[in-house]
């Protein structure tokens, strides 16, 4: 299997590309705008096929690379069916499969960072965009966003997957760059509570400022811009 993970060290987001082998059907998730030719690259490099595009919510931190990518290389666009964006070709449920050759991928909707926030579990490894981070979990406190939404959809869901499952989430500010449901369970201090109040009590007091990006990248996330657009909306 192919399996890499880029980086965005500027709104500090992974990008992930998994493909069955050279020569063969790939897939991204998370991509981001400014990082879409360094995708390309790579996809020639190794002669893959980009056929499916993911993104596990409607980021509020940087922009999208769904339409560039598509517009690139014709792949379908998925999002959940929740989603607000208008460049999804493909919309999921929660437990559907998304296949591509070789490699078979199951949605699992986990509201509550956004409720249109989806994780992505395959084989030995959960994809948790900003649901569950590396001792951290994703803001709920806006695009409506739900601390307790978020506690059923780690608790109920993600952290209910086999202990060894490796978490590779949308960001790390730290350098990690990948974890595992047990050393979540056992050291990430958001989820050491002993109730749904006690998490919502945390999460609904963190007091963040919005992110940098916020008032640019929401509506061009719903929109879908691609890399022209992209240059004309930050100009
Ligand atoms: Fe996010």
């Amino acid at each position: 299997m192919i399996f890499k993970q880029f980086f965005d060290n500027v709104s500090f987001t992974y990008t992930y590309l998994i493909s069955s082998g050279k020569g063969r059907e790939a897939l991204i998730i998370d991509p981001v705008i400014e990082k879409v030719n360094d995708y390309i690259l790579y996809l020639k490099k190794l002669d893959l096929k980009l056929v499916k595009v993911i993104d596990t919510h409607i980021h509020a931190d940087h922009v999208s690379g769904l339409k560039e990518l598509h517009e690139q290389t014709n792949c379908a666009t998925i999002m959940g069916e929740q989603s607000l964006s208008e460049v999804v070709s493909m919309r999921v449920k929660d437990n559907e499969k998304i296949k591509i050759e070789n490699i078979s991928i199951t949605s699992i909707y986990t509201p509550g960072h956004t409720d249109c926030s989806y994780s992505f579990f395959m084989d030995d490894r959960v994809f948790t965009g900003d649901t569950l981070l590396i001792n951290g979990t994703g803001r709920t406190d806006f695009q409506n966003g739900s601390s307790k939404d978020q506690y059923y959809s780690l608790f109920d869901r993600i952290l209910k997957l086999p202990e060894k499952t490796f978490v590779y989430p949308a960001h790390d500010y730290k350098g990690n760059n990948v974890s595992t449901i047990r050393d979540e369970i056992k050291n990430n201090p958001r989820l050491q509570i002993k109730s749904i109040n006690e998490y919502m009590e945390i999460m609904n007091n963190l007091n963040l400022a919005s992110p940098k990006m916020m008032d640019v990248a929401v509506p061009s996330n719903i929109k879908g811009v691609n890399l022209k657009e992209f240059s004309k909306s930050i100009r």
